[in-house]
């Protein structure tokens, strides 16, 4: 069989550490039979949101980068359609691999379906039914635009078949006979792989933040609806400091830029208020193997990402998720984690019930066996051997 060409589109910082899990695969498995190109919108652009991966999880440097930074929504879209645009003419690919539901995967499933060029989608099927959630329509456009969507849960699965998928379609696969499959989570591959390697390479992290392990909480607050509402921010941020102090344990911040540049313009008195109390350290975004490391050794998580929320399941942390809903269902359902919003009495009162008690806890392996880009690569493969 011919080598095919995978053009891997990326932009935000969690779609350069999922991309990290395909690259390697390849580099594994398949290097003879897929050559790969990464294609960096440009959308995260801080060394800390974007080189810090490609150093550190050791992914080849984007091939392009189309450099595309921030800017609302429909500007930085159209320039990134019109930048991949250009590089799928250029190098005509066999095929386009997505991730998640960023603005650059939206980008990369309207350049690639419009020029016909087959998309893959990567943790497809997700659903918070929240269409005012920006990331929402990214998914349910980029699931549409589709020839292969490789759901993670069981729940995603079953949102494409509630949305006109069928399992059953045989192949030729094309946009308009897309295959559907139930896999596991790429990011449960990554997170396999690079939890020995935290231990190893950043062993002395926690010392330098002087944190003790089980004994502080990860909070990460980056959504836009928690973000932009400041009123909600400051709720969500003078709850949290009263719980710390009254619990006695620090909480751990990690704050995306976004998160920080809104504290510091517009919450500029309770931005200097939570860095000078003693129980809260705001700190910049952490690398990766950092990350897994303040993960593996907190209390417990506090968070609005749908990263960190699986995450907080990989390494068996209870979990408080600052909205309302959430994609990752089986989380809530297992009782492991719980959606609170913003609001103050249901952050307290989750916070105080997980903070002292966790024993009944249980987290079943709901996100497949670490071998998900194995199998993604090769049901890609098996496409090209029918055609
Ligand atoms: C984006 C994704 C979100 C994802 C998150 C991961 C969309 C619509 N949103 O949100 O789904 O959870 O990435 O982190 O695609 N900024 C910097 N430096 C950077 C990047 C951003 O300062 O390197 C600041 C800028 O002020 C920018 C703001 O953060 O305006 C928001 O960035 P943007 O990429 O638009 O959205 P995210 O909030 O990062
Ligand atoms: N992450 C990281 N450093 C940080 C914060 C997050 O490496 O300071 C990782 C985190 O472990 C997860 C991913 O980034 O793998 C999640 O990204 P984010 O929360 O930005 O976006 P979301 O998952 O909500 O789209």
């Amino acid at each position: 069989m011919p080598q095919i060409k995978l053009i891997n589109i990326v932009g935000a910082r969690p779609q350069i550490i999922k991309a990290s899990a395909i690259s390697r695969a390849i580099r594994k498995h398949y290097s003879d039979d897929i050559t790969e190109i990464i294609v960096h919108t440009g959308q995260h652009y801080d060394k800390e949101m974007s080189e810090v991966f490609f150093d550190e999880l050791e992914i080849h440097k984007p091939h392009y980068n189309l450099g595309v930074g921030s800017a609302r929504h429909g500007r930085q879209t159209s320039l990134m359609i019109s930048g991949i645009e250009d590089v799928l003419l250029k190098e005509k690919p066999d095929c386009v691999v997505l991730y998640g539901d960023t603005n650059s995967t939206l980008a990369g499933a309207l350049a690639a379906s419009k020029l016909h060029f087959p998309v893959i989608h990567i943790e497809a099927g997700l659903r918070s039914f929240n269409k005012t959630m920006p990331e929402e329509l990214n998914r349910i456009m980029s699931d549409h635009s589709s020839t292969l969507l490789f759901a993670p849960t069981n729940a995603a699965f079953k949102n494409l078949i509630g949305e006109g998928f069928k399992p059953e379609n045989s192949p030729p696969y094309t946009i308009s006979n897309p295959k559907i499959y139930l896999t596991g989570d790429i990011m449960y591959d990554n997170t396999l792989f690079f939890a020995g390697l935290a231990e190893k390479k950043k062993a002395k992290f926690l010392e330098q933040l002087s944190l003790e392990s089980n004994n502080y909480v990860l909070v990460t607050i980056h959504r836009d609806s928690n973000t932009d509402d400041i009123v909600r921010l400051q709720e969500i941020l003078v709850t949290l400091k009263t719980l710390a102090e009254e619990k006695n344990i620090v909480l751990v911040m990690p704050l995306h830029p976004r998160t920080i540049i809104i504290l510091r313009a517009r919450l500029k008195n309770l931005y200097d208020d939570l860095n000078h109390c003693k129980h809260i350290k705001i700190i910049p975004p952490v690398s990766f193997l950092e990350m897994i490391l303040l993960e593996k050794n907190c209390r417990m998580i506090v968070t609005d990402s749908g990263g960190v929320q699986k995450e907080s399941h990989f390494f068996k942390k209870p979990c408080i998720v600052l909205r309302k809903e959430t994609e990752w269902i089986e989380l809530v359902n297992n009782g492991t984690a719980k959606l609170v919003g913003a609001d103050p009495e249901r952050i307290r009162n989750e916070f105080l019930n997980f903070v002292d008690s966790q024993a009944d806890l249980e987290y079943p392996g709901f996100f497949g066996n670490g071998k998900t880009a194995e199998f993604i690569l090769s049901e890609i493969l098996l496409m090209f051997e029918k055609e």
